[in-house]
């Protein structure tokens, strides 16, 4: 497999990046100094806050009308904010929650802890977030939700997702953990359901320090609902002389990560740009490797590259995926095989139903009307897994990496050329 220069990393040949790719470095000089004043104003005062600072509300305020307008809570982490706006619905137990088959555990675990059944929706053919007609396949007079991944950073057909829940009067959850920025018909994502849950893990797009995570909604009374759940069921909002309402636990968010999630907010918009020009560099110089194709979100959607999927031919190369990944790691790009780890219900958690115990709830329940042992075989997902490898990326790749990163696929490509 090719000679001298040419000659595959992976076949002892010298790899095309011999450093690795640069760390993100997306906590700068202004994070540090915002956190430095804050700092001081705790230390001059004497008084570290707790609930609804300062800090917190600006950040809130500011991340709603990033949003176009509405309410925003900040919660400790995304999955927290996935709970949080589950239980702002106020569902009855041992009802149906339908939701992507991709998702992070903390998207779905959520469904479970709150004594629900998660449903798994097929994705839509060719895509890794799940469609209209996948759910509506699951519908049933047990729903009372559905969540909806966006994932990789490209949202799903949700104006087609809220039309069909609008129908059956069901509410949706737009999980946008991968998707801050992203558009669909020129809305942001998490603008279309009733309430949406982002992550601001300090990996994601949008990040409020090391994790974090936020609840939005344009529907007050579900606002006031997700600060009483965000906060152990506290009263907020309510009459006075009214007590904790709910059991839930304490997810609220320092005002030390509001801190730095302000500053990140407002890179946000050019950390997209950025993402996307190195997605559309890197589409452009790998267009003539035939066995592969990085994807095109299609024409309603503007995706925020969070990660970026690529599709392989097998047909046009004389190697099969796991090689061909196996190749460009060698040359210094890490890549994943598959989303694999993507499908929570193929772990072991959901497959022995470790939620309560040993009790098998919430699915051995009773009170469940449904069938506790169904088993959702996900074609399209499973097809997306064979067909896809992944690659994360970040917005501060400078032209070496990017002209890196494509001559690692040229060699590859080249190596592995059919006929
Ligand atoms: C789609 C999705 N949902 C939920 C989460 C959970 O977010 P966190 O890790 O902040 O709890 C993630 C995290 O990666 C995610 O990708």
């Amino acid at each position: 497999m090719g000679e001298g220069v040419n000659k595959l990393a992976l076949h002892g040949g010298s790899p095309v990046r011999e450093a690795p790719l640069p760390a993100r470095g997306h906590i700068g000089s202004e994070e540090l100094a915002a956190v430095s004043a804050y700092m001081d104003k705790v230390v001059a005062t004497g008084t570290l806050g707790a609930y609804q600072g300062e800090e917190e509300e600006a950040y809130c305020a500011a991340f709603a009308e990033y949003m176009g307008g509405g309410y925003a809570d900040a919660v400790s982490s995304g999955s927290a904010a996935i709970y949080v706006a589950l239980l702002a619905l106020e569902l009855e137990a041992f009802t149906e929650v339908i939701i992507g088959p991709f998702t992070d555990p903390g998207g779905i675990m959520p469904i479970p802890l709150q004594s629900m059944i998660p449903m798994i929706a097929d994705s839509a053919p060719g895509s890794f977030n799940t469609g209209p007609e996948q759910i509506e396949a699951l519908i049933s007079p047990r729903t009372s939700a559905i969540i909806v991944p966006h994932i990789a950073g490209e949202p799903a057909d949700i104006v087609g997702i809220m039309e069909l829940a609008g129908r059956h009067g069901i509410p949706v959850i737009e999980d946008c953990a991968q998707a801050h920025g992203a558009r669909f018909k020129g809305r942001l994502a998490g603008s279309f359901g009733d309430l949406s849950a982002f992550s601001t893990n300090s990996g994601k797009n949008h990040s409020s320090g090391g994790q974090g995570g936020i609840v939005f909604t344009q529907d007050e009374a579900l606002y006031q609902s997700a600060r009483r759940m965000a906060d152990r069921g506290k009263p907020h909002f309510l009459p006075e002389g009214a007590t904790n309402m709910q059991a839930t636990l304490n997810f609220n968010q320092t005002d030390l990560a509001a801190v730095v999630g302000l500053i990140q907010l407002r890179k946000l918009p050019d950390m997209i740009e950025r993402r996307q020009a190195i997605v559309g560099q890197l589409i452009e110089g790998t267009a003539d490797a035939a066995m592969i194709s990085m994807r095109r979100p299609g024409e309603d959607v503007v995706s925020s590259n969070w990660f970026l999927p690529v599709a392989f031919y097998p047909e046009r190369a004389a190697c099969d995926k796991e090689t061909f990944c196996e190749s460009l790691r060698a040359e210094g790009l890490p890549v994943t095989d598959d989303y694999r780890y993507g499908m929570p219900h193929r772990q072991t958690w959901y497959t022995e139903r470790r939620v309560f115990g040993s009790s098998g709830y919430p699915w051995a329940s009773p009170l469940y009307e449904g069938d506790p042992n169904r088993e959702f075989a996900c074609p399209n997902a499973q097809a997306m897994l064979k067909s896809h490898f992944t690659m994360t990326l970040h917005e501060n790749w400078r032209t070496r990496d990017i002209d890196d990163v494509i001559a690692i696929f040229q060699k590859v490509a080249a190596a592995y050329r059919a006929g």
